[in-house]
């Protein structure tokens, strides 16, 4: 198939850009480079010794992606450029309601005049707030908590409604939990601008001992240790669930759901300790009090992506771990050195 990637630079779209590849799909990115670089494509065309294009434009600039569009003619759309930062998305609402709700209506819009009819979308665990419990299922109630994750709500409404109105139009709406992890081969991996806003990301960076200052954000939850239990997935994983949700739309018209994650809740010093075996160093940390807006526990029921997709995330913590190891030690400034 001709796949429009778009975000393809980023994390999670390059590794499924690479899986792509090397299923045979044909693909172009479409990517701003605001939180990626394109050595990243460069090194998933090396991987897959295949070439991927890449276009720098913002999904928002209907005339690049009509251009896109008029001379790729993709049979399918991964969608995952956006901003992804919940702190960020609390100060500046409107970039984030402009880049990830408006740029979507464009890329939607854009998808209909050239008769594009299936998409694969990002979504996010967050879109289930605190209005339920964990495990969560893809029909619990949503609610999120900060503008990014409304922008994630808002988007999957749109989506539903655009579906309604089109019977041919064919969704896929991906909720992931924690992406975590890199290719085993350590050529990619997450590359965070600045402090990382994830956990593994920045325990990582203090096992290297390029940051100090790890702190285990509540220790008091009701949880087994104390501290928050999260469904960590490792990104691999997560990538081939795009190939089984691009199978699926297919099979025609229709609005779907499906929770990525692992289904296996870990806690934070569960996570520290994991990496600490994989990288074999300590790794020092504070216990502090617990960050405003984080809940106890969030992991998925992932039974619907089994059953419906025949998805399941085999890869562990220990080996999510080891491949960021591995990727930290090879590229310790991530895509930098080119
Ligand atoms: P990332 O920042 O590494 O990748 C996003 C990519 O999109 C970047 O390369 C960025 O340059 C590009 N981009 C952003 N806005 C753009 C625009 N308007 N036009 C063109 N390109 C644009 O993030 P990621 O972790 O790979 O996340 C991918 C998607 O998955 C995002 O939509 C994110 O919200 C969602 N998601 C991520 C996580 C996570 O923890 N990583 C969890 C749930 C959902
Ligand atoms: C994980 C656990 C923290 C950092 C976020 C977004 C969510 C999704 C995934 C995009 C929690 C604890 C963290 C630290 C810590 N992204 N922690 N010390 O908050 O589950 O989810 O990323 O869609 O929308 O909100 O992930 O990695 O920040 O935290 O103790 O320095 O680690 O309290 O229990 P989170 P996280």
């Amino acid at each position: 198939m001709r796949v429009l990637v778009t975000g393809g630079a980023g994390y999670i779209g390059s590794h499924t850009t690479l899986e792509l590849l090397a299923n045979g799909h044909h693909v172009v990115v479409v990517d701003y480079l605001s939180n990626s670089s394109a050595e990243s494509l460069r090194r998933v065309a090396g991987l897959a010794e295949r070439p991927v294009e890449l276009v720098e434009a913002n999904v928002g600039e209907a005339a690049a992606l009509d251009a896109v569009f008029a001379r790729f003619a993709p049979e399918a759309v991964i969608h995952f450029a956006g901003r992804k930062a919940v702190g960020e998305s609390t100060r500046l609402p409107l970039l984030y309601y402009r880049e990830n709700v408006a740029a979507t209506i464009t890329l939607l819009e854009t998808m209909a005049v050239h008769d594009c009819r299936r998409i694969v979308f990002s979504s996010s665990a967050t879109v289930y707030g605190s209005a339920s419990e964990a495990p969560f299922a893809e029909d619990a109630p949503t609610a999120a908590t900060n503008p990014y994750g409304r922008t994630k709500q808002m988007v999957e409404q749109i989506l539903a409604d655009a579906a309604a109105a089109d019977p041919a139009l064919s969704v896929a709406v991906l909720r992931y939990f924690n992406p975590i992890g890199a290719h085993e081969s350590g050529l990619l991996g997450e590359d965070p601008k600045g402090v990382p806003n994830n956990l593994l990301s920045f325990v990582a960076q203090v096992a290297a001992g390029r940051r100090t200052g790890l702190q285990v954000f509540g220790n008091d939850y009701p949880t087994p240790d104390g501290t928050g239990l999260r469904d960590y997935v490792h990104v691999v994983d997560l990538a081939q669930g795009h190939l089984s949700a691009l199978d699926r739309l297919g099979e025609g018209g229709g609005y779907r759901v499906w929770n990525l994650g692992s289904g296996r809740p870990a806690s934070v010093l569960q996570v520290i300790e994991a990496y600490a075996r994989a990288a074999g160093t300590r790794i020092p940390y504070r216990l502090v009090a617990a960050r405003p807006g984080d809940v106890a526990a969030s992991y998925a029921d992932v039974t619907k992506a089994e059953r419906e997709l025949g998805w399941t995330a085999h890869r562990s913590l220990d080996q999510a771990c080891a491949d960021t190891a591995r990727w930290q030690a090879g590229s310790p400034d991530g895509y930098a050195a080119g």
